[in-house]
């Protein structure tokens, strides 16, 4: 059986990170004899230069019709300034998410053992995190309207809107994953202030008899914020709304010493799409210097969560490897020798087929 790859490496240093993703999965073919068919197609501010629109009708044809997406970055910084600027590049991402159902965006976070010294919280802090935070993808304050400006400009609006079956699907899965793991489910809102923390926290406990297995918490998300930099071990899973799991995972990010190393897999109804937590770098876009691995983790997850093959724990073992020999890019490099974004990427690649 061949699989559908839809590769949508997007803006600045999508394409360096997207093409080490590549080779690695092109050694796990080699290895195990599999067929990946790959298909490119343009999204975010690439597809508006080529096209004027940041998420085009072919790109979501070309998703609908593989059997996952790889997808690099998107962003660029002529955009970030123009207040007046009618289409983004995030657009496109927004567009892909919503158009796919993308309701879920998995991030887990387990820290490299040879990165621990590089992250600003003690080690002892660190040894032995392993959690998985449950962004809620389609819903909240992202997608909710009204949003916009009053007439005279003076006033702006953006709107938070949950229903009950958005919550449902998240918090059940949620649930789900707690039961495959270590059985403890954390609900992060601001169920004090918020509507829609206060229906999140409603269907999360009336959920609670179905799984008398697991241990649920509800934590409001400042304390999170608190808790993750301060005791992150406490974490097993984590389910959250839209906009907190963005600022929460970012933040999570320092336990792993690099945002460069984190990947997730956003699921839903259609095609799945696995990207790096990260975004696209412009400052160094085309140098060949940007940390390849949370592509190549995303590809790993790819390989689990789309194809059912076990065999991603090569991958991690690969990367962890290349840490461990200190083939590393900049970002981590400690300023000792550092090495190019396509170096990393061909001793990846060339661990798994060794190995
Ligand atoms: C992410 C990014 C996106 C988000 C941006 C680029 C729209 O920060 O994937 O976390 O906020 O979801
Ligand atoms: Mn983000």
């Amino acid at each position: 059986m061949t699989y559908k790859i839809a590769v949508l490496a997007g803006d600045g240093i999508g394409p360096e990170i997207v093409a080490q993703a590549r080779k690695v999965i092109d050694a796990v073919a080699e290895k195990f004899n599999h067929q990946f068919d790959y298909t490119e197609a343009l999204i975010g501010a690439s597809a508006i230069d080529a096209v004027g629109n940041p998420y085009p009708d072919e790109t979501h044809e070309l998703c609908m019709n593989s059997d996952a997406v790889l997808f690099g970055a998107i962003g660029d910084p002529k955009y970030d300034n123009d207040p007046n600027a009618k289409v983004r590049p995030e657009q496109g991402l927004l567009k892909m998410r919503q158009k796919l159902g993308l309701y879920a965006n998995l991030r887990p976070l387990e820290p490299f053992k040879s990165l621990l010294h590089k992250s600003p919280l003690k080690t002892e802090l660190l040894e032995g995190v392993d959690f998985l935070c449950i962004r809620e993808l389609t819903g909240g304050i992202y997608f909710g309207r009204p949003q916009g400006r009053s007439e005279d400009g003076n006033t702006a609006f953006d709107s938070c809107v949950y229903t009950k079956e958005e919550v449902e699907r998240i918090v059940r899965l949620g649930f789900e994953f707690a039961g495959k793991r270590r059985k403890k489910l954390t609900v992060v809102d601001k169920a004090n202030v918020l509507a829609t923390s206060r229906l999140w926290r409603e269907i999360a406990q009336k959920m609670e008899p179905e799984y008398p297995e697991i241990e649920v918490e509800y934590m409001f998300v400042d304390n999170a914020a608190m808790q993750i930099i301060t005791w992150p071990k406490r974490f097993d899973v984590m389910v959250t709304e839209n906009m907190f799991g963005d600022i929460l995972t970012d933040e999570a990010s320092v336990i792993s010493g690099s945002l460069g190393m984190l990947p997730s897999a956003s699921i839903g109804v259609h095609t799945s799409v696995f990207e790096p937590i990260h975004g696209s770098y412009p400052q160094v876009a085309g140098q060949n210097i940007a940390n390849p691995c949370a592509t190549v983790l995303s590809a790993a997850m790819m390989l689990d969560h789309a194809f059912g093959m076990k065999k991603e724990a090569l991958i991690r073992e690969a990367v962890d490897k290349a840490l461990e020999a200190g083939v590393v890019t900049e970002d981590i490099a400690d300023g000792k020798k550092a090495y190019s974004t396509s170096e990393v990427g061909d001793w990846l690649a060339n661990y798994i087929k060794n190995v």
